[in-house]
Order: structure tokens, then sequence, then C-alpha cells
């Protein structure tokens, strides 16, 4: 799929692997809308890559639908990366034996509703803009890219939430992309390992838990780069027979079980 003259959105886009992929899309020739929470870090990435910020809770539908709008109102929106995302690290039991002790409900909730259900209003309402489209040579109206994660398939103790989320975007890819290939629009997901990210930043004693989980790379042993992700973004964005597909991005990894 050709980028030059088409919009795409990329949630999460102000920063990490949606940063990166941002400046890999602008530099094919796409206008990148950075839809993100963040709007110091998505101004200025914005100015970088002569791109659009719009401050965007993925959570927040009216919100979603204000951000599609806008970029197709630039140019053909064609391609939707949806990088935004949050995690946590909470064990499902407590060690008391008490209920209150068990995951607090509304930090579960916080994870599904922005990684699963914020993923799925962007598609539905980014793939209904698409759809409008006119088809390229090869039928084609958009391409969509999730990020989900390693912990979709082995996930930590700690993880639930995140797996939770992660594996959701795993097992809807086939059915949105069977849902969608009358549109001519293309699904795909990458699955990242540990990638050196401010996402880490969330966590107690994040440069120790990125160095525990870096020792379990298979090679090259250290953490991945939000560049190295970002270049299987665009080739999942570009590459016409690319669809359906979980890609893991993560150095031969297989999380331990912490
Ligand atoms: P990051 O923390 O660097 O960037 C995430 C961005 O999402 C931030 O700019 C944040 O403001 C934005 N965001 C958070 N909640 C939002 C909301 N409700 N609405 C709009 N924007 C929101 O994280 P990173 O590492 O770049 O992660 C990107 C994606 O990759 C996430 O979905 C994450 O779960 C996934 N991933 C990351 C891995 C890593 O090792 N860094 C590993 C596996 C998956």
């Amino acid at each position: 799929m050709e980028l030059t003259n088409t919009t795409a959105i990329v949630t999460g886009g102000a920063s990490g692997i949606g940063a990166a992929s941002a400046r890999a899309l602008a530099a094919k020739g796409a206008t990148v809308l950075i839809a993100d929470l963040n709007a110091e870090l998505g101004e200025a990435l914005a100015s970088e890559i002569n791109g659009v910020f719009a401050q965007l809770d993925v959570t927040k539908t009216e919100q979603i639908t204000e951000v599609v709008e806008q970029a197709a109102s630039i140019a053909p929106l064609r391609a939707l990366v949806n990088s935004a995302g949050i995690a946590n690290g909470i064990r499902t039991i407590g060690r008391d034996g008490q209920i209150a002790s068990a995951f607090p409900l509304a930090k579960f909730t916080a994870v599904i509703s922005v990684n699963l259900i914020g993923t799925f209003d962007m598609i539905r309402q980014a793939a209904t803009v698409m759809s409008r489209n006119e088809p390229d040579a090869n039928g084609g109206r958009g391409a969509i890219v999730n990020m989900a994660s390693v912990a979709a398939f082995d996930g930590q103790i700690g993880q639930v939430a995140y797996s939770f989320s992660k594996g959701g975007i795993v097992g809807a890819t086939l059915p949105l992309a069977r849902d969608l290939s009358s549109a001519g629009i293309r699904v795909n997901t990458i699955a990242p390992g540990l990638i050196d990210t401010p996402i880490y930043n969330s966590f107690p004693d994040p440069d120790a838990f990125k160095a525990q989980l870096g020792s379990s790379v298979l090679f090259p042993k250290r953490l991945g780069t939000p560049d190295e992700l970002a270049s299987m973004v665009l080739e999942l964005v570009t590459n016409d027979y690319m669809n359906a597909e979980t890609i893991r991005v993560d150095g031969g990894i297989r999380l331990p079980p912490k």
C-alpha cells in the first residue's frame, strides 16, 4: 500500500513504539495524526514529522469519532496503528486469604478499557471511515496494525490483566480481518517482546524489572528498540499480502513465570 497523500493515525504515538512508528510512516509519505493523551510529547513529535497532534483518550468514544474524522479531512485515512497501552503488575489474589486483597477490579477494568476496548473502538470507527476510500490498484482501502504483546501467550505472574487485554487482541485479529475483508482493509497484530520504552516507568523499579526480563532474551540478549518495532509496523501497513496475522518481534524471548 502506498502512503503518499494519505493519513495514518497512530494512537499512543507520542511515546515509545508509537512514536517510532509515526516517524517511520511519515518518512514513507503519510501525514501522521498522533493521537495520544500526552500533549507535550505529541505536539513536539507532530512538528518534527510535519504531522498533526490530537489529544485523545482511547476510552472516550466521542473523541475517537473526532480524531478519525479529522484524519479523513486531511487526506484519505489508510492506516491505523493502535499503540496506546498501559500495564500493571498485580497478582490475582492476595496473600492473606481475604477477598478484599484480591486483584482490585477497577485496576483490571482500567487496563481492559485502554488496551482492549480502546483498540476495538479505534478499529470500528477508523475502519468505517476507511471503507469510504477509493480502492487502490489491489482493491485495498486501508491497513490496521495492533500492538499486542508476548504476554498474550506467555504472561508472567502479575500480568493477568495485561494478558487478558493482549490475548483479546490476538484472538480478535482473524475475525477482524474477516469482517473487514470485503471493505479491502487488512488487519495484523504485533506481539512485541521487551522493548525499551517509558512504559515500564509505572513499575516500582523499572530498571531492575527490565534487566531481569532482558536476561531471558534468546538473541540478541538485550531489549528491543522502538525502531525495530516500527520496521515491522511499516511492513504490515505496506505489504498488501500480510493479513490476519500476529507476529512476535521479540528476539526469541519466551517469558518465564516471573
Ligand atoms: P509507552 O508508554 O512508551 O507509550 C504508550 C503511549 O500510549 C503513551 O504516549 C501514552 O500517553 C499513551 N496512552 C496511554 N493511555 C492512553 C489512552 N487512554 N489514550 C491515548 N493514549 C494513551 O509504551 P510503549 O512501550 O511504546 O507501548 C506501546 C504498545 O506496545 C502498548 O500497547 C504496549 O502494551 C505494547 N507493548 C510494549 C512492550 C514493551 O516492552 N515496551 C512489550 C509488549 C507490548
